[in-house]
């Protein structure tokens, strides 16, 4: 751990109370000159730390940034977040970095994260709206040990434990609409971006995308999305701290992926099932150049919809946009 995270460590502990620069020097036996220079770059961190000369320095509020060094305080996983992470002030994507990253051989459980994306891709080519401080824009790579045509259940489990993370943080309540976006009252508050690498036969990494929306408020979405789109802050009235919510999702996400490598998929998939509450609903489903309607029969291990049409007909459908009718 690095000398600035000791000292904010230390500034932490003493909470509400004043500690002198001198015995800050002495605890982590560095000069008053590098305890100074930490804490102003605290401060631009967002820290607010008031400093007197007589009386040393006072952590008077953390930064609401979503910093490594909040993450990890108090994260409760064994891998995810606990080997790297990679924090931009701004970035084009944090799909994209994590994918350069992921190319480099970082290992499973990396996460990326940024106040800000210029270019958040979501599905389709379409893009994420990513204003500065408002979500979370978060990705982790991923190196599961299943064969490639399993990996759509990587996205289904990021679903449930997103869902699961929202539910123990904000009580909301909200449905997966198929395949993997999260919404509360009709609105989409989340969606997930899963991008493979992988040979034949053998994957080489995931990076699982996930924007939330946390404390977005409505004049920040354009018109369009307006009408479809909605936040914690605008479903509770509340602010919410998005470094509890990301740290909620690791640790939903690390259990549901222990559950997927060491006993398999069915209690997700059934848990995706309740969350998602479609089976046996009359749907809508705009796909590639085609669109069906029908009862749903089912969801399968695969994520593929099984819908069954006035004809009778029965059609597996791997992807396109739900609309309940
Ligand atoms: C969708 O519903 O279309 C998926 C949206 C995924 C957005 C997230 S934000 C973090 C990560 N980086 C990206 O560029 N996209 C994903």
């Amino acid at each position: 751990m690095n000398t600035k995270d000791k000292l904010l460590i230390n500034l932490k502990k003493s909470s509400g109370i004043w500690i002198s620069g001198e015995a800050l020097s002495k605890k982590l036996s560095v000069s008053r000159a590098a305890i100074s220079k930490h804490i102003r770059a605290l401060k631009e961190q967002g820290y607010d730390i008031e400093s007197a000369t007589k009386k040393g320095y006072l952590l008077k509020k953390i930064s609401d940034r979503v910093l490594e060094s909040e993450i990890v305080d108090g994260l409760e996983t064994k891998v995810f977040g606990k080997k790297k992470i990679v924090y931009f002030q701004e970035t084009d994507s944090t799909n994209t970095q994590a994918k350069i990253l992921a190319e480099q051989g970082a290992p499973e459980g990396t996460v990326v994260i940024a106040e800000k994306q210029t270019k958040g891709r979501g599905r389709k080519g379409r893009s994420w709206l990513s204003p500065d401080g408002d979500g979370i824009y978060m990705s982790v790579i991923l190196r599961p040990d299943i064969p490639p045509f399993e990996a759509p259940r990587i996205t289904l489990l990021t679903a449930v434990a997103l869902a699961e993370a929202l539910i123990s943080q904000v009580q909301l309540e909200l449905r997966i609409k198929w395949p993997n976006d999260i919404l509360i009252h009709g609105k989409k508050i989340a969606g997930i971006l899963t991008e493979i690498s992988s040979e034949m036969d053998v994957i080489d990494y995931i990076v699982v995308g996930l924007g939330l929306n946390v404390n977005t408020l409505p004049d920040k979405f354009t018109e369009d999305l307006k009408k479809q789109s909605t936040s914690v802050l605008i479903e509770t009235g509340e602010p919410f701290s998005r470094v509890k919510l990301v740290q909620a999702f690791l640790h939903w996400f690390e259990r549901y992926y222990d559950i997927l490598t060491t006993r398999g998929f069915t209690s997700i998939i059934k848990r995706w099932r309740e969350l998602a509450d479609i089976i046996g609903k009359e749907i809508r489903v705009d796909g590639i150049g085609k669109t069906y309607t029908g009862k749903v029969l089912t969801v399968d291990d695969d994520g593929v919809l099984i819908l069954k049409d006035k004809h009778g007909q029965t059609h597996r459908i791997i992807s396109g946009d739900v609309t309940l009718t």
